[in-house]
């Protein structure tokens, strides 16, 4: 027994298996230039998060989901969650309404197959690394 239980409650955690089954859905997203590129992100995933697989992720400015730079436009809403109160109440902070159709990806998350989301804006890695 090592000290606190630790290593019973990790199998505990994960199963006697060893790694949990992690769950993943495909997804495309439109980008800024009209490309497509579908992904697979677990599921849970916020689509900022599922956007790493993408050459530059969705731009994101804030910690906390308030700022709205990372609204994505749905195209195919099956595969994301329902928004949650907190994305509407900063959605209609920002833009005066909830449109089920403007998500915030920081928000909303993937829990299926086939959803499609055009991006406003990726990160752009230039801006942090400066031309020198
Ligand atoms: S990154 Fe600020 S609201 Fe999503």
């Amino acid at each position: 027994m090592t000290r606190f239980g630790i290593r019973k409650r990790l199998k505990g955690l994960v199963g006697k298996g060893g790694r949990p089954e992690i769950t993943r859905y495909g997804m495309t997203f439109v980008l800024p230039d009209g490309t497509e590129q579908t992904v697979q992100a677990e599921e849970h995933y916020t689509l900022a998060m599922a956007s790493q697989f993408l050459p530059s992720p969705i731009a994101t400015s804030c910690p906390d989901g308030q700022c709205g730079l990372c609204v994505v436009d749905v195209i195919e809403g099956a595969g994301i969650s329902a928004a949650s109160d907190s994305e509407q109440r900063v959605c209609k902070k920002i833009h005066g309404s909830f449109d089920p159709a403007r998500r915030l990806a920081c928000h909303a998350r993937v829990d299926g197959d086939g959803a499609k989301v055009k991006v406003h804006q990726l990160f752009d890695y230039d801006s942090v690394r400066g031309t020198d």
